[in-house]
C-alpha cells in the first residue's frame, strides 16, 4: 500500500487525537482550525493540488474517512467564476480553508418565520474573501455559499461527517424556494507522497 502523503498524515494523526480526547462536536472543531489553518498553508500540499481535477458538477474530492469517528476530509476545485449555491450542511460541521486561488465566502441568515417547509427568506449578512491560510467554521445549518474567484480555486474541507447521501438543503434567495437534496458526490482520491 502506498503511503499518505507525510503533511495529510499528520493532520488525520492530530485529528484522532482531538476526537478521542474531546466529546464536544464544536469544541473539536474549533481545536481543528488551526490545524487545518497550517495545512492550507503548506507549500507542498498547495503545488500538488495545481493538477487536481475539477469538482464540476457537484463533486467533492474525498481524500480521507475516519473508520472510528467518522471525520471526512474533501477538496474542491472551482473553477474561476464558479457561481455557488446558497446551502447548509444539514448536521454537520465544516471547516472550509482555502489552498489555492481565491473565493468569497458568503454568510446568510433566514428571515422568514421558519412556518413552512418549501420557503424560506434569506438574506446575506457577511462576505469574507478567502485566501489561502484562511478557514471558515460553518456550523450545523448555518446557510452559506463558496463563490469561485477571477482564476481556478482549491480549497480543503474537514467535515465532521460523510456528505453525499445525507439530505441537504439548497436555497432559493431570490424565489425563497428551498430544495433538499442529495449533497456532492463523493470522488475517491488519494494523496500520497
Ligand atoms: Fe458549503
Amino acid at each position: 500500500m502506498s503511503r499518505r502523503m507525510p503533511a495529510l498524515q499528520a493532520f488525520i494523526d492530530d485529528l484522532r487525537a482531538i476526537w478521542a480526547s474531546e466529546p464536544d462536536m464544536g469544541a473539536r472543531m474549533e481545536r481543528a482550525r488551526p490545524l487545518m489553518e497550517t495545512l492550507v498553508r503548506n507549500r507542498e500540499l498547495q503545488a500538488r493540488s495545481a493538477d487536481w481535477p475539477s469538482t464540476e458538477g457537484r463533486k467533492n474530492l474525498l481524500l480521507y474517512v475516519d473508520e472510528e469517528h467518522e471525520f471526512a476530509i474533501n477538496a474542491v476545485v472551482r473553477v474561476p467564476g464558479r457561481k455557488g449555491s446558497v446551502h447548509d450542511h444539514a448536521h454537520a460541521w465544516v471547516l472550509y480553508g482555502v489552498l489555492d486561488g481565491t473565493e468569497s465566502l458568503e454568510r446568510y441568515e433566514r428571515i422568514d418565520d421558519r412556518s413552512r417547509e418549501d420557503f424560506a427568506q434569506v438574506r446575506m449578512t457577511s462576505v469574507s474573501m478567502g485566501t489561502p491560510g484562511k478557514v471558515d467554521l460553518v456550523p450545523p445549518f448555518d446557510i452559506h455559499a463558496e463563490q469561485g474567484g477571477p482564476t481556478r480555486s482549491v480549497a480543503m474541507i474537514l467535515r465532521s461527517t460523510k456528505l453525499g447521501s445525507i439530505t441537504q438543503r439548497q436555497y432559493d434567495p431570490v424565489t425563497g424556494e428551498v430544495r433538499p437534496g442529495p449533497g456532492p458526490t463523493q470522488i475517491p482520491f488519494e494523496l500520497t507522497g
